[in-house]
C-alpha cells in the first residue's frame, strides 16, 4: 500500500478547486416511496420537490437532506425517457455524482479541454430565488459529475424545485457529510479511470491496494484512491481481480450491467448510536464472526469505544498512522447486488479500513453464496 499525505497535494496550483459533494442524484422506479425509506429509516429531511405538481411534466425528484449530504430520488413518467431506461438496464442507481464549485463553466472548460466528455455545456437557471450555473461531463459507465455554481442561489435546493407540500417527521441519525464514494468499473480499466481523474480533473492518487492487500479464497479486487486538492474529493476506483471464484466486483458489474457507483462512505461522528438507530429501523448491515473481536485491541491499539458495544453492532476497527476510524457496511439497497452505504467516523485515521478487507470480503462472499453467485 503506497500512500501521499495532503501536504504534498495541496502544494500544486488546483485548476479545479472543489468545494465538496453537491449532492447525488439516484434514478429509481419509485421516487416517491424511496423517499418514504429515506426519510423513515435513515432519518434525512424531505426538503425540495420537482414533478408535475410543480410544473416538471416527465419527471419527480425528491430532495432529501441529512447534515451536508444531499440525496435527490428522481422517477420518470414517461417509459421511453433516459431516466425509465436508465432504471431498466440498472435498476436503482445513482446517475449524477455532482460537485461543488465556485465557477461551474471555469471547471467545465478546464475538464472539457483536458478530455472530458462533454454531458451538459454550462447553462444558468433561475428563478424568483436567484440563479445558479450548472455544467456536466461524463465519468464511468452512465454516471455523470454535474459541476454546481450555488453561490447567487436562495431557493430550498435549486431553480424548478419548491418546498414539499408534504413530509413525515424525520429524525436524523447523526450523518454529517459524503467521506468517499466508490466506483466499481470494468477488468482492466482502473487505470484508465485514475489517469482521467489524474488529468482531466487534477485529482492525485492517494493510495493503492492490490491483489495482495485485499485477495479472500474466492475473490479478490483492486483499488486506487483519488483525491482532489483539498481532500474534499476521494473517489476509491475497484476493478475486479482474479480469484478462484466471482470476484464482488465482477458481480456488482454483473447486475449493475456496467460500471457504476459501488458505495457512498457518510461520515458520522457517533457511530454507536447512528448504527444503533439505523438497526432498529430495519437497515441491514454486513455480518462480522464474534472472533473479529477476540484480539482487536492487540490489533488496532486502545480505542475509546466499548469492544462489546462495537461487537453487538459489528462495527470494524482499523488504525493507520494518523489515528483509527471505525466503519460499518450496510447490505444493498436494491435488491439487485449493487450500491450499498458504508458509516464511518474518522478518529484521526484518513485511510480506509485496509485492516478490515478481509473480515468484509469475508462477508460479502457469504451474502454472494447466499444470492447464488459466486
Ligand atoms: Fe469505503
Amino acid at each position: 500500500m503506497k500512500r501521499e499525505s495532503f501536504d504534498t497535494l495541496q502544494q500544486e496550483v488546483d485548476f479545479l478547486p472543489l468545494n465538496g459533494t453537491d449532492h447525488i442524484e439516484f434514478y429509481v422506479g419509485n421516487a416517491k416511496q424511496s423517499a418514504y425509506y429515506y426519510q423513515a429509516a435513515w432519518g434525512y429531511e424531505l426538503i425540495a420537490y420537482a414533478g408535475p405538481e410543480t410544473g416538471v411534466r416527465d419527471r419527480a425528484s425528491y430532495v432529501l437532506k441529512q447534515g451536508k449530504v444531499t440525496l435527490i430520488l428522481t422517477t420518470a413518467m414517461d417509459p421511453d425517457s433516459e431516466i425509465s431506461n436508465h432504471v431498466r438496464t440498472h435498476g436503482d442507481g445513482v446517475k449524477f455524482l455532482s460537485l461543488w464549485v465556485d465557477d461551474a463553466t471555469h471547471s467545465y472548460n478546464e475538464a472539457v479541454k483536458r478530455g472530458a466528455r462533454p454531458f451538459m455545456e454550462p447553462t444558468r437557471m433561475e428563478d424568483e430565488n436567484g440563479h445558479v450555473i450548472i455544467s456536466a461531463i461524463h465519468t464511468y459507465g452512465e454516471t455523470i459529475h454535474k459541476f454546481v455554481e450555488r453561490s447567487n442561489y436562495n431557493g430550498p435546493f435549486l431553480p424548478g424545485f419548491e418546498k414539499p407540500s408534504h413530509k413525515i417527521e424525520s429524525v436524523p441519525v447523526g450523518l454529517k457529510h459524503v467521506d468517499h464514494c466508490v466506483g466499481n468499473v470494468e477488468l482492466g480499466k482502473m487505470n484508465d479511470w485514475v489517469k482521467f481523474y489524474e488529468d482531466v480533473l487534477g485529482f492525485k492518487l492517494l493510495l493503492t491496494f492490490d491483489d495482495e492487500d485485499i485477495s479472500t479464497e474466492y475473490s479478490a479486487l483492486m483499488s486506487k484512491v483519488v483525491s482532489n486538492g483539498n481532500g474534499y474529493v476521494k473517489f476509491p476506483i475497484n476493478e475486479p481481480a482474479d480469484g478462484k471464484k466471482k470476484s464482488q466486483i465482477e458481480e456488482y458489474i454483473e447486475f449493475y450491467k456496467g460500471a457504476g457507483v459501488q458505495h457512498i462512505a457518510v461520515a458520522t461522528d457517533d457511530i454507536i448510536h447512528t448504527v444503533g438507530e439505523l438497526r432498529r429501523r430495519g437497515i441491514e448491515f454486513l455480518y462480522v464472526p464474534d472472533n473479529y473481536y477476540e484480539d482487536l485491541i492487540d490489533r488496532v491499539g486502545a480505542i475509546e469505544e466499548d469492544v462489546e458495544e462495537l461487537k453487538k453492532l459489528n462495527i470494524l476497527v482499523d488504525r493507520d498512522d494518523e489515528g483509527y476510524l471505525l466503519q460499518i457496511f450496510t447490505k444493498p439497497v436494491e435488491d439487485r447486488p449493487t450500491l450499498f452505504y458504508e458509516i464511518i467516523q474518522r478518529c484521526g485515521a484518513q485511510s480506509f479500513g485496509k485492516g478490515n478487507f478481509k473480515a468484509l470480503f469475508e462477508s460479502i462472499e457469504r451474502e454472494q453464496a447466499r444470492r447464488g453467485n459466486l
